[in-house]
């Protein structure tokens, strides 16, 4: 299998990102390793909730020690997260602004799931007043059965896989990239996917279109894949190379709770790298919309192309 840094190397990208994802590439190994794994689930909470007013469990307080470790070490002026309040400044000067959700799947986790990262790059010293179109690269990192990740730096999305020799802690700093490979440099969407995942599935009793899309898809013969997270889900229709993964909100709820900035946008940029779409409910484009505040939500819908377009007219029908 060809390395990460035989890609980068190939695809002449600039040895200041690479340094960075190889970094956040880090944490998520070490967060694998020496946290998650040996992790206590029967004492899970912490006593504080976080800005989107989910209670806060230990191990995302940890995932997030990890990364704001680790990025502070790095050429980074900005660090945003989905479990803190307000983004924390870096390094003064800093390259780079980076937001992410360090542990995405909380609720089921404990349950020995499959959980994951998300991570989106800008450069600069601000998340505030951007738009995800304007970030250099995009991760998604699978805590599951091995830890695989998705990256894009606007050059195609490709799928990697951590293959370490020994613990992270017994390995010098240089031999650390050599452990990551890339397994298809090319991850390319089906324009019609097989499998759905659909989020917020409770929305279905009182949104209509849900209902009848979800009869449809059923109809069709589609496989549902959902275990509720939304990394090991989308991570699913990147390798099997289509579906469609969607969270809708409701007349409530119109924005649904999935996060602009530390989920959505990140995802929205790996799946266009690898021709899908991603869209909102009213059907603008994720990538276009303007981040407002830290903890801002949109409704997504992303995958295959034709996947989730033909969605767009069942709801204005
Ligand atoms: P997080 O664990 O970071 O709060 O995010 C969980 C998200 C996402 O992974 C998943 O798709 C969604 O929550 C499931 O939400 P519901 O339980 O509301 O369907
Ligand atoms: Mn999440
Ligand atoms: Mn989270």
């Amino acid at each position: 299998m060809k390395t990460l840094q035989n890609y980068f190397d190939a695809k002449n990208v600039s040895p200041d990102l690479q340094k960075l994802i190889f970094s956040l590439l880090w944490a998520g190994a070490n967060f694998y390793e020496l946290t998650l794994f040996h992790y206590d689930f029967q004492n899970f909470y912490a006593d504080t909730t976080n800005k989107s007013g989910d209670r806060q469990l230990k191990i995302d307080v940890a995932a997030n020690d990890v990364f704001v470790g680790l990025l502070k070490e790095n050429d980074v002026s900005l660090i945003a997260s989905e479990e803190l309040a307000e983004p924390m400044k870096g390094k003064s000067g800093g390259k780079y602004a980076v937001a992410f959700d360090p542990l995405d799947g909380s609720s089921i986790v404990d349950a020995d799931m499959s959980v994951g990262s998300i991570v989106g790059v800008y450069e600069g010293d601000s998340v505030i007043g951007r738009k995800g179109s304007e970030q250099v690269a995009a991760l998604a990192f699978v805590y599951g059965p091995q830890f695989t990740f998705f990256i894009t730096v606007g050059q195609g999305t490709l799928a990697g896989v951590y293959r370490p020799e020994n613990y992270p802690d017994d390995i010098a700093e240089e031999k650390r990239h050599d452990q990551f490979y890339v397994s298809n440099e090319n991850v390319t969407l089906t324009e019609d996917g097989k499998y759905f995942a659909p989020g917020n599935l409770r929305a279905a009793a009182s949104e209509s279109w849900y209902m009848k899309t979800l009869q449809e898809w059923i109809k069709a013969g589609s496989t549902l894949r959902y275990s509720g997270g939304m990394v090991p889900d989308i991570g699913h229709i990147f390798i099997k190379g289509g579906g469609i993964f969607l969270y809708p909100g409701t007349a409530q709820k119109p924005d649904g709770k999935l996060r602009l900035l530390y989920e959505c946008a990140p995802f929205a940029f790996l799946v266009e790298q690898a021709g899908g779409k991603a869209i909102t409910q009213k059907g603008d484009r994720i990538l276009d919309i303007t981040v407002e505040f830290p903890h801002q939500t949109t409704s997504i819908f992303l995958g295959s192309k034709n996947d989730v377009e033909k969605i767009i007219g069942k709801i204005k029908s």
